[in-house]
């Protein structure tokens, strides 16, 4: 098995590290700046003896390494500076990843593609109409993400273990973003219950702020650890087909009243990609914040396409 992480920078070179750690599979990490990606590839595969497997890695700016790859995993694109929103990014971003496309679609056109590049909901999208790939095949990290920092949030406040608490967030990997209380618990018991409305408020305004808080406290470029563990999880649960529920930016098609949009909601994921899109009884709140939230992303794709 071979997966290929486009971009070398901080989210790229932490997720082929994890990959690579791991043992999951072999990695190629491709990127444009000659020389980044060799250095790095050389890195990781220098520290196969110490951790001690034969996975592969190899770094290299030549696309037609990536052929056979099961996942593709596109980090390439500018990382939000101090000030910026993610939808900021826009411009730049979906020029790179139209590039990044083209050649994704000449050297390996089965292999699913997992976008992570910011803003991410709308290149999901714009990954989808310029790869003609089904739309199993094209899958934005997000609610991941936004949903373990809202379980770490959740944790911290309460003392308790990650593990006891589960955390839901869909919508757009943005300002959209919709922490679901409802869905959220801690040891079996609602949100609600366990903690004062303030508090809960405080915790999912947090929840939204917390990419910003990284982006203003290293001054230069976003988070990475946990973007790359994130989409490490979504490797996993294709290649080992774990039929694994997350949250992920996907088209929908008349699921919660949405049509020809991507935008993030619990999906299943395997070996083929997404095998489902599963619908959750959503309060009329939540219903109307996600259908807010496709708008915002329709919206700023009208100009794009
Ligand atoms: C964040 C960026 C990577 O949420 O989207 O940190």
């Amino acid at each position: 098995m071979k997966v290929s992480v486009i971009g070398a920078g901080n989210v790229g070179g932490t997720l082929a590290q994890r990959i690579a750690e791991s043992g999951l599979s072999d990695v190629v990490l491709v990127d444009i700046a000659d020389g980044v990606p060799q250095g790095k590839g050389f890195d990781l595969a220098d520290a196969r003896s110490i951790i001690g497997n034969d996975c592969k890695v190899e770094g290299t700016t030549d696309y037609s390494k990536i052929s056979g790859s099961k996942v593709v995993v596109v980090t390439a694109g500018l990382p939000r500076q101090p000030g910026m929103s993610r939808e900021d990014l826009v411009a730049k971003n979906a020029a790179t990843i139209k590039k990044v496309l083209s050649e994704v679609v000449k050297y390996a056109s089965d292999t699913i593609l997992l976008i992570v590049t910011n803003p991410l909901d709308i290149l999901t999208n714009i990954a989808l109409k310029t790869s003609g790939f089904e739309p199993n095949r094209v899958i934005g990290m997000g609610g991941v993400l936004d949903s373990s920092r809202f379980a770490n949030l959740i944790a911290e406040e309460l003392n308790v273990s990650i593990n006891d608490v589960k955390a839901l967030v869909i919508g757009a990997h943005g300002q959209g973003m919709i922490p679901l209380v409802s869905q959220s618990s801690v040891s079996g018991k609602t949100l609600s219950e366990v903690l004062p409305k303030e508090k809960v408020d405080a915790l999912v305004e947090d929840t939204v702020k917390r990419g910003a808080q990284i982006v203003a406290c290293l001054g230069k470029g976003s988070a990475y650890y946990a973007p790359s563990a994130a989409a490490f999880s979504m490797v996993k649960a294709i290649l080992k087909d774990e039929k694994k529920v997350v949250p992920a930016s996907v088209l929908l098609s008349g699921q919660y009243g949405l049509t020809d949009v991507c935008i993030g909601v619990p999906v299943c994921l395997g070996t083929s990609g997404i095998e489902e899109i599963i619908e959750l009884p959503l309060t009329d709140e939540e219903k109307k914040q996600l259908i807010d939230s496709a708008e915002s992303i329709r919206s700023t794709l009208t100009n794009l396409l």
